[in-house]
């Protein structure tokens, strides 16, 4: 496949996602969905250059930094979606194709009437579980206890994820590892509180 150092722009016309981009089913595939500036997606592409990173952001300009931030590094193995993130989960990725989503200091909304913009509410959790592999993982961080709590109840409500030990992101929590947003907040003396589930596959039982 060409081009695959590009910023694929992801728009609401019909797309398939393996005709655009390719998601080798014998690779390690990580996402990191809202990537900002890409600190953490550099990170990990620098670190592990046997995985496939996926860097998502609504942000063109943004996507711009972390392509600059990879080819820096030296590295291969990103590839860049410019894309809205609900319309990536929902529309485009296939089924049971990613090891691991992180999603990592993401816009906490804050106030009530803004509770809306938020990119993890209870309809999410369907189309993530989706994505993910059998097993695979879902990694949040936020500075905000409201939103990690609303998060922890949905994750857990929902019947499609368990919570696991930090040992399954054990991998990408040395400080090389934290995002821009991150650094930010420790900076201010706050504290990013990081937790992970794993995707179940309910079975299929059949019409009755
Ligand atoms: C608060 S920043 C965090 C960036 C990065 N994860 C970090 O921790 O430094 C949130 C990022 O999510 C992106 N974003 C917000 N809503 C989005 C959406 N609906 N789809 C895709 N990206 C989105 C923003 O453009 C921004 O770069």
């Amino acid at each position: 496949m060409e081009n695959q150092d590009e910023i694929l722009i992801l728009t609401d016309k019909y797309v398939l996602f393996r005709d655009i981009c390719d998601l080798p089913q014998d690779r390690f595939i990580e996402l990191d969905l809202g990537c900002g500036k890409g600190g953490f997606t550099a990170a990990m592409a620098a670190a592990f250059p046997d995985r496939i990173i996926l860097a998502a952001d609504i942000m063109l300009g943004r996507m711009r930094k972390v392509q600059k931030k990879v080819r820096q590094a030296g590295a291969d193995n990103v590839r860049f979606l410019r894309t809205e993130a609900r319309f990536l989960m929902a529309m485009c990725l296939p089924d049971q194709c990613l090891d691991r989503v992180h999603i990592l200091c993401p816009d906490p909304w804050p106030k009530d009437r803004h509770r809306g913009h938020r990119l993890m509410s209870s309809d999410f959790f369907m189309p993530l579980n989706r994505v993910l592999k059998k097993g695979g993982i879902f990694h949040f961080a936020t500075d905000d206890p409201e939103y990690m709590e609303t998060v922890i109840h949905l994750t857990e409500t929902s019947g499609l994820f368990e919570r696991v030990s930090n040992e399954a992101i054990a991998d990408v929590s040395g400080p090389e590892f934290r995002t821009e947003f991150e650094k930010d907040w420790i900076a201010m003396g706050k504290t990013v509180p990081h937790v992970a589930w794993r995707a179940l596959k309910p079975e299929f039982t059949g019409m009755h």
